[in-house]
């Protein structure tokens, strides 16, 4: 398609029409009270991690590609497909976060936290990105709120993760949480149980479907949650990994339920949890909420596991013992159940602030910037003139005072502030304004 112009020695130019920019596949603006929400969600969040102890970290955005491919390891859904890289000019190999827990393990490393006091107990929020494929709850761009635990082994460590996202996600709205839960044991027990499940499935080979038979090559574990219909059927079968667990580990497994029992969290053992990340070891988990019915398996809000062996995957001399977990805050905001929270900032303003002719234009802001100072909030629409259209909008806007502030009024230092209501009007000076403003209800 093409326009036509007209230059300046009046020859008619085509110029190729631009289609008007569209975001990204898998990418939405997040506005109005949307943002809100997302907001409100956070500052709970936030909040419960605070009282449980932990503290917050920030990391950028993007890191060395090595770090993720090195952590999250090939032969993952993120790794093999879902990573967004880019090359700098200078060379660099880089990856937007596809997800948190690397990068901490690196902060935790390169910040010298191993000489805090231990464990490091921390919690990190903001957009993470990998390239799914959309759907409903499936984004390319999403956002987690992060918690975790680095520098213990013990089972208390496991079971705090669970409790503070539970409580995180109970003070959002959720009324049925259940956790899936899975111990995939330790360096002692996994090559064991790995091999009995390669055997296994070496004699269903047949019935495998061509991914999964390239998984029994790449990563066998990840066939335990394939989404293959023949596969599932072959699953229900599948060895356990519990029942190859080391005794320490089953100790530890039975110590992380026990928790859960005495905190009244509802848990399922499922034998099939293995997660799409293999930096897990021991206790995996994801959270769900059902009170939408079962029918369909509800997508996961949440989940995490231990990462006992990450420290050294990504270079470390030595292990760092930890346990994680991530929320997936677009999951809870989009939920039926979602409480809706607002941030504490959130006032709903109960001024409408209407100036009218230039004069009170020019002295209009230092009015605002004095109601600022007195924390009281207030609409406004700046580039209306009228007295009726700015009444109007005040009257839609649902504020029961309006401030009327005009041409005299910006001379003689005053303003007249109109109750909605009753429509009485009074005149105040400017001085006394926020003083008066604060007594009306
Ligand atoms: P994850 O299971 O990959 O774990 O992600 C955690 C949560 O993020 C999921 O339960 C889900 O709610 C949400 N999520 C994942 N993918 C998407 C998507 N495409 N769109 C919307 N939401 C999504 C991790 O990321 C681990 N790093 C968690 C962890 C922390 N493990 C130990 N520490």
């Amino acid at each position: 398609m093409t326009d036509k112009k007209i230059n300046q020695k009046n020859e008619i130019k085509k110029e190729p029409k631009k289609e008007m920019a569209q975001s990204v596949r898998g990418m939405r603006d997040i506005f109005n009270e949307d943002y809100y929400y997302y907001q409100g969600f956070f500052e709970k969040a936030q909040e419960v991690a605070m009282y449980y102890g932990f503290k917050p970290i920030e990391t950028p955005i993007m890191e060395q590609e090595a770090l993720w491919t090195s952590g999250i390891g090939e032969g993952t859904d993120i790794i093999d497909k879902e990573m967004y890289t880019l090359k700098t000019k200078g060379g660099d190999k880089l990856a937007i976060r596809p997800e948190y827990t690397a990068s901490i393990m690196r902060a935790y490393f390169e910040k010298g936290m191993q000489s805090l006091p231990q464990p490091v107990m921390l919690y990190s929020y903001g957009p993470v990105y990998r390239h799914d494929n959309p759907q409903n709850g499936r984004y390319r761009e999403f956002r987690q709120f992060n918690l975790e635990i680095l520098g213990t082994e013990k089972s208390i460590a496991d079971a705090l993760i669970i409790k503070t996202a539970v409580s995180i996600l109970k003070e959002a709205g959720a009324q049925e949480i259940i956790v899936d839960i899975n111990s995939i044991g330790d360096k002692e027990s996994r090559p064991v149980y790995i091999k009995e499940l390669v055997n296994y499935y070496k004699k269903h080979i047949a019935d495998l479907s061509p991914i999964d038979r390239e998984r029994l090559k790449t990563n066998p574990l990840r066939i335990l949650d394939s989404k293959d219909p023949r596969t599932i059927k072959i699953n229900e079968n599948a060895p356990d990994s519990i029942a190859s667990l080391s005794s320490a580990g089953k100790k530890h497994f039975k110590q992380v339920l026990e928790y859960l029992d005495q905190m009244n969290i509802a848990y399922r053992i499922n034998k099939n949890l293995v997660r799409g990340l293999s930096y897990y070891s021991h206790t995996v988990f994801e959270i769900l909420e059902t009170s939408g019915g079962t029918d369909v398996t509800p997508l996961a809000i949440g989940g995490g596991g231990r990462y006992d062996y990450l420290a050294k995957t990504l270079g470390a001399k030595k292990d760092v013992p930890a346990m994680g977990m991530a929320i997936g805050v677009d999951r809870v905001v989009e939920a039926t159940w979602f409480k809706k929270l607002e941030p504490r900032i959130m006032k709903k303003p109960k001024i409408y602030f209407i100036q009218l002719g230039f004069e009170a234009k020019l002295k209009s802001l230092n009015v605002v910037e004095q109601l600022r100072m007195a924390h009281i909030p207030i609409m406004q629409s700046i580039s209306k003139d009228t007295l009726g259209i700015q009444l109007a909008i005040a009257e839609k806007s649902g504020a029961p005072y309006a401030l009327i502030f005009g041409h005299k009024e910006a001379i003689d230092n005053t303003v007249i502030v109109r109750d909605m209501q009753n429509r009485k009007q009074e005149t105040i000076k400017l001085d006394h304004l926020a003083e008066y403003l604060k007594k009306l209800k």
